[in-house]
């Protein structure tokens, strides 16, 4: 097994899990903890030592949470420069990481330098794209301030930026150096985006652990309300179960895969949606769907679908978009998702909450007209999944 935990204090208050990356040489911790940020210079001098730092951010976390951040590193005589773009997913794109980039070099960050990515899931991306690129690469630590970002996006190594032809399409395999995710910092995300993250913790619970989903279905509220030490125990749990299947398989080959749980028809319903339907949602949506799928073929334990509906309500989010997008198209986004293989889409199922079904490895090809039908009785239930 290639995750430890360490150090955890009184009452889950600041906690580190260990990634082990590659063959051992690339791991790193992840600390989790309400406050951690006023610990940055000294977790910085002892995981990723650096002449001076590029700290980049969007403009939001920049104002929030940047211009302490710099202060403090400067005070403890560390260089540190603050470098940021504007907030929003249509900030991931090849020309910010020229910006970021070009804006990296004038300062005169050498190679002995490190990259600081501070901020949400796009910051993280985006930022860790600019250090795997930056004089063929320098170390990147991870300061994840959204709640998607701290139960998954700060933790795998995957970086890059979205182009025309899809998102996500351009990109580097790129572990941080170190992940520091003050849980503090969720006070300030508005409600709406915890309950984005929250959706990838509950997907996290679905696939491998049942317990963890019932703590988080009884915790909701307060994860809704960003109370700090709830948060921090969940976002510990998570990275733990997302950080033990990227360890046993750090280029996707196999385990990996049950992370998509959920995400093949919900790409899809994002892709169809031309992106207005955010991604929590669009997963939120794609798990009730695929859990019905699974029901259907006798792999998912019936009422599977039903209770994770019932968790996606909760959440305050909707179970179908406002404006449903025609079967044809969600399936045509389907078979042209990058993780299908020669045009045939792959799903995970359920076998029951906490457990994936296994078939020819972790995913399998479900005929269309399976699909189909589950899609027509979502129509015909009233858009109701
Ligand atoms: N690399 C991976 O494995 C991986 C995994 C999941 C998601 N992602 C990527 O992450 C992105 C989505 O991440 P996201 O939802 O964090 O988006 P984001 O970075 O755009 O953040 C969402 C919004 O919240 C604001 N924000 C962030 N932290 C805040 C705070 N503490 N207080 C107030 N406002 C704050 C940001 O300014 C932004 O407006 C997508 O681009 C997705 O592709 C990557
Ligand atoms: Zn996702």
């Amino acid at each position: 097994m290639s995750v430890r935990r360490t150090g955890v204090h009184a009452a889950d208050h600041e906690a580190t899990v260990i990634v082990c990356a590659g063959d051992g040489t690339l791991d790193y911790p992840v600390m989790v903890g309400p406050g951690l940020l006023s610990a940055l210079p000294a977790l910085l001098r002892e995981h990723a030592p650096a002449h001076r730092y590029g700290l980049i951010a969007d403009t939001t976390v920049a104002e929030l949470y940047g211009s302490r951040v710099r202060e403090e590193l400067e005070h403890s005589g560390t260089k540190c420069d603050l470098i940021t773009f504007p907030p929003g997913e249509a900030s991931k794109t090849r020309s910010s990481w020229t910006d970021l980039t070009d804006a990296l070099l004038a300062t005169g960050m050498g190679r002995d330098g490190a990259v600081l990515a501070l901020g949400g899931g796009v910051t993280g991306d985006l930022a860790g794209f600019v250090a795997a690129t930056y004089l063929r690469g320098v170390p990147v630590v991870q300061i994840p301030t959204s709640l998607v970002a701290m139960v998954d996006a700060a933790v795998g190594g995957k970086t890059g930026v979205d182009v025309p032809a899809g998102k996500n399409l351009v990109g580097a395999f790129s572990p941080p150096r170190l992940v520091v995710a003050d849980t503090a910092t969720i006070g300030s995300l508005p409600r709406t985006e915890r309950a984005q993250g929250l959706v990838e913790a509950v997907k996290h619970g679905a696939i491998v652990d049942a317990s963890y989903l019932d703590v988080l279905e009884a915790d909701l509220p307060a994860l809704l309300d960003g109370d700090a030490d709830v948060t921090t125990r969940a976002v510990l749990r998570s990275v733990a179960i997302k950080a033990q299947v990227v360890s046993e398989d750090e280029r996707e080959t196999g385990l990996r895969e049950i992370l998509n749980f959920g995400h093949t028809l919900g790409h899809a319903l994002e892709a169809a949606a031309d992106y207005a339907l955010p991604h929590g949602t669009a997963v939120g949506m794609g798990m009730v769907l695929e859990a019905r799928l699974g029901e259907s073929l006798g792999v998912t334990r019936s009422g599977t679908a039903d209770h994770l509906a019932s968790i996606v309500v909760q959440l305050g989010l909707p179970l179908s978009p406002k404006s449903p997008t025609g079967r044809d198209a969600i399936l045509g986004f389907v078979r042209s998702d990058k993780k299908a293989r020669q045009g045939r889409a792959r799903y995970v199922l359920l076998e029951v909450l906490g457990r994936v079904a296994r078939a020819e490895g972790w995913s399998r090809e479900i005929p269309d007209q399976e699909v189909e039908s589950i899609l027509e009785d979502w129509a015909s239930r009233g858009k109701m999944p």
